[in-house]
């Protein structure tokens, strides 16, 4: 193996840019040449490359977004998409490709391998962390950080008003982010999707703080309800409260990377390129346990990644 390329996919996430210099500098160490494809699968089916050194790579590792750019690539989900898009793999001689995302991004990667024999390795960018065989994902760390920091502030207002907020967190389906923001930020109930939202006991706990304290609400995005602004509703009609709505949104995607998700980012990045030298495909690298774990493709999204049980009995406890 000569010549390698990747690409990063989907969502940003913070640390895509620790991961790219991670796997420039990993495939140097070993000899091999190095591609970017800007703009993920679009930017492949284009046949946008550029060529890697460790000077496209330096002084990247502390900033947010990716240089490679990102899409979510209508084309690539059809066959002539991916056709196209492997012609440009073996028309430029890449020998193999590592993709940096989630599971919209594993999917279009498995394909490329079933179909076209592309040699593919996945490596796990996104703030989600909704992706089995992987402890967290590159991303995570910074996305529930940036969250903390910003409900944090909420909290002085709402506090001095005693008023009752309902903040929505992203994490689309999965609700990794709204459960860990909330423990963290000492929230009086969290709603997410793998659970079924009380709306009874959400108002019990409005009313167990009081007129004069404030409450704070965390609601993972993909929660059965539709979101903070639909509860908000909800629990006017119900309740006859007037619940102040803040939606996170897309600030949590940005920023600089924490310390945690740049180690992760590096981790993986040499790893992915060490899998692509040992004839690995197919597979997202991952971490768990403190140990490189090489899950298949189509695992990552048929099993699924579990918030453990205990985390809603300690929010419960603590509320
Ligand atoms: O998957 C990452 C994520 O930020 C989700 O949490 C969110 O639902 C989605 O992407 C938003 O996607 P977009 O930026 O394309 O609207």
């Amino acid at each position: 193996m000569k010549k390698i390329a990747m690409l990063t996919s989907g969502g940003d996430a913070p640390g895509m840019n620790a991961h790219i210099r991670a796997v420039v500098r990993a495939a140097i160490y070993n000899g091999l040449e190095i591609y970017g494809i800007v703009g993920g699968y679009s930017g492949l089916i284009e046949g946008n490359f550029i060529k890697l050194t460790r000077k496209e790579t330096a002084n990247i590792i502390s900033s947010g977004g990716t240089i490679l750019k990102t899409s979510r690539s209508k084309e690539f989900m059809n066959a002539g998409g991916r056709a196209a898009a492997a012609e440009q793999l073996k028309e430029n001689g890449i020998e193999g490709l590592i993709c940096c995302g989630g599971d919209g991004t594993f999917h279009g990667a498995h394909a490329l391998w079933e179909e076209h024999g592309v040699q593919v390795v996945c490596t796990p960018g996104t703030i989600d962390n909704d992706l089995y065989g992987t402890d967290y994902t590159i991303g995570y760390d910074t996305a529930i950080n940036t969250a903390v920091q910003a409900i944090d502030k909420i909290r002085d207002t709402a506090d001095s008003h005693g008023r009752v907020f309902l903040i929505e967190v992203m994490g689309r389906h999965a609700g990794f982010i709204a459960m860990d923001v909330g423990i963290s930020c000492g929230a009086e109930y969290i709603a997410i999707p793998e659970i079924a939202t009380n709306l009874d006991i959400l108002y019990q706990r409005i009313l167990k703080q009081g007129k004069t304290r404030r409450t704070i609400i965390i609601v993972g995005e993909g929660d059965e309800y539709g979101g903070a602004a639909v509860i908000a509703e909800l629990m006017k009609q119900k309740y006859d409260i007037e619940p102040k709505v803040s939606i996170l949104g897309h600030m949590q995607r940005g920023g600089a990377p924490t310390a945690r998700d740049r180690v992760l980012a590096s981790h993986l990045g040499v790893k992915a390129v060490e899998a692509l030298l040992d004839g690995k495909t197919d597979v997202m690298v991952g971490k768990s346990m403190h140990d490189i774990v090489y899950t298949p493709l189509v695992e990552t999204w048929t099993k699924k990644k579990k918030i453990f049980n205990y985390m809603m009995e300690l929010s419960d406890i603590l509320a």
